[in-house]
């Protein structure tokens, strides 16, 4: 069995803000593990939590609370300069906008990492010719990004993600911000690289084709993980095909539409409990909620009826 690559456990962030609107709790207890050579990818809307995932999981911020470990050493403790080496050592990024540094030509770009990694300058050129022509775009070499389309923008981006020859790459909705035939182009290559290289993936996207690509996909939701999906999974099929994840603190996440399903928040009484398998009956109320001479709403916890006096059963 292939290594643990990358290990997070109890994961919680609070983005702390003056606003009227006080502090957003964006990771809620998540853990995660990838092996080595694994692809994954990560589903959810919009503010689920997915871009702070990536970047705790990649070292770029610190989670309030908890642990990753990143090829066998706990980032969260390490000292800055530290990091920074096992980093790049380590796992590249490839955000949805190419983040390229403007005033150098893609080839710069890409050489970049190499430069800061002591890499010789003759082996380092020789490499970067290397990636540029692997990834198509050896023609617009000397071009500024500026000159760049989207899809040779992105290429460029993901060319300097790769130098490096990392075991990991997080990537944060990399066919968002491209047309459908880059991103197919773009998905072919990491499938190539999954696939020839054994690089490990770990992927925020909406796209169900990025989805395909990965081994499995984690379903993110309010800062926690409410479903894991296994092989070839369609993301509109997913209320069909849920699998939820019961954490080692026993915790269990439903959706919003099994727990309506289910008959909405309430108690529930353990009916059978055989291995692997619980059944929950529904307790029902045994406080009614209107008065039942007169049937007025009680209010909150009221023992005694406002309107007419009678107790509440
Ligand atoms: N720098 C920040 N400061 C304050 N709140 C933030 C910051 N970044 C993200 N958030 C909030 O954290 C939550 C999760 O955001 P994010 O991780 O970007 O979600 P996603 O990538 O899934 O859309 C959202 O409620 C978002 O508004
Ligand atoms: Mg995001």
């Amino acid at each position: 069995m292939a290594e643990e690559l990358l290990k997070a456990t109890g994961l919680y962030h609070v983005f702390e803000s003056q606003a009227e609107e006080g502090n957003v709790v964006a990771l809620r207890g998540l853990s995660v593990a990838l092996r080595d050579g694994e692809a994954v990818a990560v589903v959810g809307p919009s503010g689920a939590g997915k871009s702070t995932l990536l970047k705790a999981l990649g070292g770029l911020l610190k989670p309030s609370a908890g642990v990753v470990q990143l090829a066998g050493e706990d980032i969260t403790r390490m000292a800055p300069e530290q990091l920074v080496q096992h980093r790049r050592a380590t796992v590249s990024f490839i955000f949805q906008e190419g983040n390229l540094l403007p005033h150098l030509s893609a080839r710069d770009n890409v050489l970049q990492p190499l430069r800061h990694a002591g890499v010789p300058h003759r082996e380092a050129a020789a490499r970067v010719a290397e990636m540029l022509d692997y990834l198509g775009i050896s023609e617009r070499a000397h071009a500024l990004p500026e000159q760049l389309s989207g899809g040779e923008a992105q290429r460029t981006a993901i060319a300097r993600a790769l130098i490096t020859r990392p075991r990991l790459i997080l990537a944060d909705e990399p066919t968002g911000s491209v047309d459908p035939v880059t991103a197919r182009s773009i998905m072919e290559l990491f499938t190539r690289l999954h696939k020839e290289q054994e690089v490990a993936f770990l992927v925020v996207t909406h796209s169900e084709m990025v989805a395909d690509f990965a081994d499995r996909s984690l379903e993110l939701q309010d800062g926690r993980f409410i479903a894991q999906h296994g092989e070839d999974v369609e993301l509109e099929d997913l209320a069909l095909t849920r699998e939820l994840l019961l954490d080692a603190g026993g915790n269990l996440t439903l959706t919003p539409d099994l727990l309506e399903e289910l008959g909405g928040p309430g108690r529930y009484e353990v009916r059978d409990l055989r291995r692997h398998r619980l059944t929950l009956s529904r307790v029902m109320d045994e406080r009614s909620n209107v008065c039942e001479a007169c049937n007025t709403p009680f209010d909150g916890d009221e023992t005694q009826c406002g309107n007419c006096g009678a107790l509440r059963g």
